[in-house]
This record gives structure tokens, C-alpha cells and sequence, in this order.
């Protein structure tokens, strides 16, 4: 049998843990036509999840008839990818509809200009695809536009002020997009992209360690190995609920148990130095280098502690700040959730071994001076 787990980005992964209702709930409440959540930002780190999650929520929406759904990658021509992608999606009855509006002809790709307009402008595509939403309105279609790691950008600025007018004019699309903390708070920088934050945040939580447990019984125990309820635990608390960490954990626990089939702490013990090199390589490196210099101050800090949970008081004394300086740091590092708190005045890391990986990046740095 071929290993269940897939630690790869941007795909949906054969084994999927729901976080609670929220999908279902998010699905249900863009078919309300004031909803909230008619433009809404998933935002999180690297790997916890934004992808998969944007791409379930969109599986879910076009399973109903009068939805379509249309995904849209930052890098391409938005206006123009949104032209052609509501064509391509669309049913045949509801492309002769597209077809039918004057001037305009599609091939199997996608939009066809006229010779005459072969440098299409930006109001060329407002107005082709004003157009096409007033025909999908009168057809009862609602229209989900999804957005997977939105950047501020000149592209993303005119593609948002159309989209302003949409929904001014309360033409029945949704706009739903992920993006990384870092990316989301430079939308604060821009007038048109403030628009966006007025929508509704979706923030990631860790899938529920519970969960995990269960889900790490069934894959292996059914598929023959042997394995422990407390090797089961200590898998879960490995993993700390990092979505990321959940595939990549199970996917080198199945390679690695291949021989033997059995899951214990030896083999943990085996594994878990690569599992720590690719958690680094794939998603530390890059959510380590986002973070500004007191950010890393302060990381540093807590992670110097010998404790899990550190209270804000010893980081104080450690960086030897004053108090709102450090609470501001640690309000940002909680808004990027590299941080939780846990009880009042107190901060843990999110993502299991960050406190190793902060500690070693230390080492390195000291290393070099
Ligand atoms: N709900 C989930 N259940 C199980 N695995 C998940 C879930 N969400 C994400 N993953 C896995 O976590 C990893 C990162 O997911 P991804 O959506 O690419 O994260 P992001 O877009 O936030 O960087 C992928 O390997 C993916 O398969
Ligand atoms: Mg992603």
C-alpha cells in the first residue's frame, strides 16, 4: 500500500482532519446574501493549512448547481484569468449565454479578442466581465472567487478596486483568499487593499491533537503495524497540531516502519531528526526570516527559558524593555501565531520545535561573530 500521508504543499491530502464544523460553516454562510464572510481572509504561517483549506471550502461551494467557483493564482493576469476561467467553468447552456454578449467570442481556451483590441486594456475587462456577471446574475448563479496567497501588488490593486464595484453593487460574488500574516499586514499600506481587511479573518487553529491520535490509530493500526496508545499520544504531541507536522510526521513514521511494522519510541527516536530537518528546510527557515529583529529578540528570549509556557514578566527581564514595548511584540507575534498565550501573562510557541529552532539559529549566529 502506498504511503497515506502527503507532506507536500498545495494539494488536498488523502487524509483530511475537518477543524470542527468551520468548513460547513463558512460554506453556509456565503449562500447568505449579507454574509460577513462575502469577502474573507484565511490567514496563517507557512503549513498550517490555508490551501487545503481554501480548496475544500471551494469543492464544497460548486457541489451546489447555482454556484460557480473560480480560482485565481497570484502572477497571472487576474481580470483576464477571471474572463476565462467563468467560461471554462461554466455549463454549455450558460456559455452560449457568454457568447451571446455582443462582440465577444470564446474558444476552447478561453476569451477570443477581435484583431482591433489585441492590447486588451483593464477597462476592456471590467466592462467583458460586467457583462458576464449581470448574465450570471439573471441566471440566479452565484460566483465564489478564490485567491490563494494574496500579495500586495499592482495587479491585486486593480483587480480589488473592480471587485469594489461588485460588490457595491451587490452582484452576487464572493472573494475568498489566504494569505501569510506578513502579506496581510501590508494590505494596511495600500488605500484599495484596505477593503479587504474589512472583511472577515479566518484564522487557522491546530487541528485538535485528539484527533490526530485517532486519525494516526486508524491509518496505521488498519494497514497492519503495530503501535501503542502512548506511542499514539506522543506522535500527536510531536505534531502539536501543525498541519504540516501531521503529514509529515505519519508520512515518515510509515516509510521508516515499513520493515519492521511496528511504531514505537525507538523509531520516533530514529525519525526524528529528519522530521526536524524538513520542518526547518520547509516551513522554519521561511517563517524565521518574516520576523523582524525584536521579533526574533523576543523569540529568543522564550525560547532561552527552560520552560514550555514562559511568562511575559521573564521576558521582560531578559530583554530588559519596558512593559508596552514587549507587549507589543508579543501582540504581534501573536497575530502572526508564531506565539499562543496560554494562561494570563504567559506565551508558548505554536509550532512543535520551534523553541529547538530558535535556539540552534542562535548557535549559528553566535558561531559566525
Ligand atoms: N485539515 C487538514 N488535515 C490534514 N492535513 C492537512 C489539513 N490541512 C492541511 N494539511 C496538510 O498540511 C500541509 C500544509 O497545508 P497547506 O494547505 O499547503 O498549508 P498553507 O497553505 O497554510 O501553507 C499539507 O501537507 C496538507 O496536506
Ligand atoms: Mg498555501
Amino acid at each position: 500500500m502506498n504511503n497515506p500521508f502527503n507532506p507536500s504543499f498545495r494539494r488536498i491530502p488523502t487524509i483530511f482532519l475537518n477543524r470542527g464544523q468551520l468548513i460547513n460553516e463558512v460554506v453556509e454562510e456565503l449562500n447568505n446574501p449579507n454574509s460577513p464572510y462575502k469577502v474573507s481572509i484565511v490567514y496563517g504561517m507557512r503549513g498550517v493549512g490555508k490551501t487545503t483549506f481554501l480548496t475544500e471550502v471551494g469543492r464544497k461551494v460548486k457541489q451546489a448547481p447555482d454556484w460557480l467557483v473560480v480560482n485565481l493564482a497570484m502572477g497571472s493576469n487576474l481580470m483576464a484569468t477571471l474572463v476565462d476561467d467563468l467560461y471554462m467553468k461554466a455549463s454549455s447552456d450558460l456559455q452560449k449565454t457568454f457568447e451571446s454578449i455582443r462582440g465577444l467570442s470564446f474558444s476552447a481556451v478561453g476569451l477570443q479578442l477581435s484583431a482591433d483590441l489585441s492590447k486588451p486594456t483593464l477597462s476592456t475587462y471590467q466592462g467583458i466581465l460586467t457583462n458576464m456577471f449581470t448574465k450570471l446574475r439573471e441566471k440566479g448563479i452565484k460566483v465564489l472567487i478564490t485567491l490563494d496567497e494574496a500579495k500586495s501588488n499592482t495587479e491585486l490593486k486593480n483587480f480589488v478596486a473592480y471587485y469594489q464595484i461588485l460588490n457595491r453593487e451587490d452582484y452576487p460574488v464572493a472573494l475568498m483568499m489566504t494569505g501569510l500574516p506578513e502579506n496581510i499586514s501590508e494590505l494596511q499600506n495600500e488605500d484599495v487593499m484596505t477593503f479587504l481587511l474589512r472583511g472577515k479573518r479566518i484564522a487557522l487553529s491546530a487541528l485538535n491533537l485528539s484527533q490526530i491520535e485517532i486519525s494516526y490509530n486508524n491509518v496505521f493500526k488498519r494497514s497492519g503495524f503495530q503501535v501503542t496508545e502512548d506511542t499514539l499520544s506522543k506522535m500527536a504531541l510531536m505534531t502539536m497540531g501543525y498541519a504540516y507536522g501531521f503529514q509529515l510526521l505519519g508520512y515518515l513514521v510509515w516509510n521508516v516502519a515499513q520493515k519492521s511494522k511496528t511504531v514505537d519510541q525507538d523509531l520516533l527516536d530514529e525519525i526524528k531528526l529528519e522530521y526536524l530537518v524538513e520542518l526547518d528546510q520547509n516551513a522554519y527557515t521561511k517563517i524565521f526570516s518574516s520576523l523582524s529583529l525584536q521579533d526574533k529578540k523576543f523569540v529568543l528570549a522564550m525560547a532561552q527559558s527552560s520552560q514550555h509556557r514562559v511568562s511575559i514578566k521573564k521576558i521582560r527581564e531578559r530583554l530588559n524593555r519596558p512593559s508596552n514595548f514587549v507587549a507589543n511584540y508579543r501582540r504581534r507575534l501573536l497575530d502572526d501565531q508564531v506565539i499562543k498565550s496560554t494562561n494570563y501573562g504567559e506565551v508558548a510557541f505554536t509550532l512543535p520545535f520551534f523553541k529547538e529552532y530558535v535556539l540552534q539559529q542562535y548557535r549559528f549566529e553566535q558561531g559566525l561573530e
